[in-house]
């Protein structure tokens, strides 16, 4: 699937803010996935990085002056938001929001902004007491009601030596709102189809303080939940204890153990969709202690298990909300693919995705797996995880496609 950002085009519109210099490295990220961009300098952002270096990131000219004789001959600032896609002001002053929220047009950028008939995002950034202003907090709550896209500034130590809000978004997070802004205004394969993906770990308590679990990382199936996101599906990711990020766009619910995880999924139905990547344990503690385990007084305890609730199975043999398309893994270190073809007919899924963990898939950034479905088994090559989760992706865009 093509990136969702390539060929897109944006007009940045760098404010004066020390934090400027970080839109060098997003004009970068945003090169390298193919987005075409346009440039205003403002004054204020004059101070911090050069028309020189913009240009040269942005490959294009950069904007300064509204009465520049040969723009102006052009309407430079109208011309500069109709041959745009998006519009992102980072970043953005508390005097650029302040213009913006007055309609003041005095200069390029704000003219520009005045006469723009595309979607604008802010990134603010500014000292916290700037921030906090009532002042401040109304442009942006006029703004907002406006209908422009804040990405919002965070928390930490600013450039004025102040701790509190006002640090500009970081780039990664600046770049997952525009995705999601242009996934949101484009009619994705998946657009419309909810799906479940189970991932990550689950604990089992012995006590207050142990617990049973295993080595899954969840990497896979977070890489599965974003793929699928980036598809346009509306993706549940009921997920075990992991130390991942939640992908962006995706809804995430947390859960510790299988039987949580059995009822959240539950709770996520009716889907189109579910696809159950988590190492679910296959058994709890009977009788887990309400009191931690004493090593004098216990002496070696002897655990009593009971089995857990089988989530694939279960979704599978649903009898009302049966989701089109069941998909479950299957973690061998032998007979991969014979074992993975009997996991299917056992829990009656649709398709299995096999891998063999005999290497380091757990926790690991690489899988090798082999899509087994009725129709026969397909190898897939040794590849990232995430490339593997692009390529699922890309298998159940073709199966509500048919
Ligand atoms: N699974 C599940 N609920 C469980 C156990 C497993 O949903 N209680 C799902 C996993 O998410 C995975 C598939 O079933 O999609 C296979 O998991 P696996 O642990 O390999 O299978 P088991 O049923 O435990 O079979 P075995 O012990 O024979 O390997």
């Amino acid at each position: 699937m093509a990136d969702i950002l390539e060929n897109k085009k944006i007009l940045l519109v760098i404010g004066g803010g020390i934090a400027a210099y970080k839109c060098l490295d997003l004009i970068r990220r945003l090169k390298e996935r193919g987005v075409g961009i346009q440039a205003i300098l403002t004054k204020g952002g004059e101070q911090f990085v050069t028309p020189l270096a913009v240009s040269s990131l942005t490959e294009n000219k950069v904007y300064q002056d509204l009465f520049s004789l040969t723009d102006e001959a052009e309407m430079g600032h109208i011309r500069l938001s109709r041959e745009n896609d998006l519009i992102l002001v980072a970043p953005a002053t508390a005097d650029l929001m302040a213009k913006m929220a007055m309609g003041i047009a005095d200069n390029l950028a704000t003219a520009t902004l005045l006469a723009a008939n595309k979607q604008i995002m802010i990134a603010p950034t500014m000292n916290s007491q700037m921030w906090g202003n009532p002042a401040t907090q109304a442009n942006l709550k006029t703004l907002k009601e406006r209908g422009m896209i804040e990405v919002p500034p965070a928390d930490g130590e600013l450039a004025c030596g102040e701790e509190g809000t006002g640090r500009l978004a970081e780039v990664p997070d600046i770049i997952a709102q525009i995705e999601a802004f242009f996934l949101s205004s484009e009619d994705l394969p998946l657009s419309g189809k909810h799906i479940l993906v189970t991932a990550g770990p689950t604990h089992e308590n012995i006590d207050p303080v142990r617990y049973i679990a295993n080595h899954s990382s969840g990497k896979q199936g977070y890489e599965i939940a974003r793929a699928l996101y980036l598809r346009g599906a509306d993706v549940t990711l009921v997920s075990g204890p992991t130390n991942l990020k939640t992908p962006d766009g995706v809804r995430r619910v947390n859960v510790t153990s299988a039987r949580e995880m059995m009822a959240e999924s539950e709770n996520a139905l009716p889907v189109n969709a579910a696809i159950c990547v988590a190492a679910v344990a296959d058994w709890h503690i009977k009788n887990p202690s309400d009191q931690k385990l004493k090593k004098n007084k216990t002496g070696t305890p002897a655990l009593d298990f009971s089995e857990n609730p089988d989530i694939l199975k279960t979704i599978s043999n649903q009898a009302d909300h049966r989701p089109k398309l069941v998909v479950g893994f299957a973690a061998e270190s032998e007979n991969v693919v014979d074992y993975a073809r009997e996991k299917l007919d056992r829990k009656g899924c649709d398709w299995i995705v096999a891998n063999d963990i005999s290497g380091d898939v757990m926790g690991g950034d690489h899988n090798q797996v082999h899509l087994i479905t009725n129709d026969g088994a397909e190898d897939w090559p040794h590849m990232a995880k995430a490339a593997v989760a692009d390529k699922l992706a890309d298998k159940i865009t073709e199966y509500f496609e048919d």
